[in-house]
């Protein structure tokens, strides 16, 4: 299996990437770290927590981390999360324990206790871990197999006409993450629009009549209901779980080389992701962009996920 690090935000969707990381057998999840993002990190950690008691998580270490962005003030996603950061289902109470190390330090032991390229980090909110993390331990660049994180678009943005969420509450950051010299596998808006959660793929999660998708359906819903109001979508896009679908199955997501920087000082585009597709890329260019999903295969990778969990 696959050796991942799943940083997150949860967030709707980074709850159904901690799912389809957990329960796809290509998979091997070694830790879950948290970061600020679409709601404050007490809020994303609980909730966190609350998946793993949802789908019986209970042999990986999960650990808090970064309270705010580098530089910039805290932005949180109410408009689009809810107040809770994954309002919608009822959130049980967590069982599992924290591990008590900052999820800087857990990624930093967990990168170098293994093998030189074993680990494909996958960042699903603000990249201040990550950022913070190859700041105190350099040589995680070279031994991180590949960074697949979800954030930015070539094409479009919705924290701001040009820049995503996750690249904008921490642009330093992201910069920081884009120009270290390991290979950084964007999956973007570009990408994840068109992730969308349409009647069928509901109904084919429904069918699954577990508890675990019985939650995904009240997370579905919610998001749903969400995106139709603050960004007019008819059907939500669930973009976290595309970065471990694609470390699950590249082919299930076409990519292009190019190189990709991220804006800092853009009164109008900061935090956009400006990738360059003026000439064609060669080898030594470290950044891929996602371009075309395969949809049925990546959401029969979540309910294949989904009846390998089953009832817990
Ligand atoms: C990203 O922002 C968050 O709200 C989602 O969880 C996702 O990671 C999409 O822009
Ligand atoms: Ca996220």
């Amino acid at each position: 299996p696959k050796k991942i690090i799943l940083d997150c935000d949860p967030g709707h969707d980074d709850a159904i990437a901690i799912l389809l990381a957990h329960g796809n057998p290509d998979i091997e999840l070694l830790a879950v770290t948290t970061v600020v993002g679409n709601q404050t990190l007490e809020k994303v950690t609980r909730n966190a927590l609350a998946v793993a008691r949802i789908a019986n998580i209970t042999n990986v270490p999960f650990a808090a981390g970064s309270v705010r962005p580098l530089v910039r003030q805290i932005e949180v996603a109410p408009d689009i999360h809810g107040d809770s950061g994954m309002d919608g289902p009822v959130l049980p109470e967590p069982t599992i324990k924290l591990d008590p190390r900052h999820a800087v330090d857990l990624i930093i032991d967990t990168i170098m206790s293994h093998p030189p390229k074993t680990i494909t980090l996958v960042p699903t909110g603000g990249l201040t871990n990550i950022a913070l993390a190859v700041r105190k331990e350099p040589k995680i660049a070279e031994r991180v197999k590949e960074v697949v994180l979800m954030g930015g678009g070539y094409h479009v943005g919705n924290w701001s006409a040009v820049a995503e969420f996750n690249i904008k509450i921490d642009p330093e950051a992201a910069h920081i993450v884009f120009n270290e010299k390991w290979p950084v596998v964007m999956v973007g808006l570009d990408l994840t629009h068109q992730a969308l959660a349409t009647p069928e793929v509901v109904e084919k999660i429904a069918a699954v009549k577990t508890q675990p998708a019985q939650f995904v359906l009240e997370l579905l819903e919610f998001f749903g209901k969400m995106y139709k109001q603050a960004q007019g979508f008819t059907y939500p896009p669930v973009h976290d779980p595309c970065a471990v679908a694609y470390v699950i199955n590249p082919d299930l997501v076409q990519t292009q080389r190019v190189p990709v920087d991220i804006e800092l000082t853009g009164t109008l585009t900061l935090g956009m992701t400006v990738a360059d597709f003026r000439f064609p890329a060669d080898e030594s260019c470290h950044t891929k962009v996602a371009t075309k999903l395969d949809h049925t295969g990546f959401w029969d990778l979540v309910v294949d996920a989904l009846k390998r969990i089953g009832e817990v």
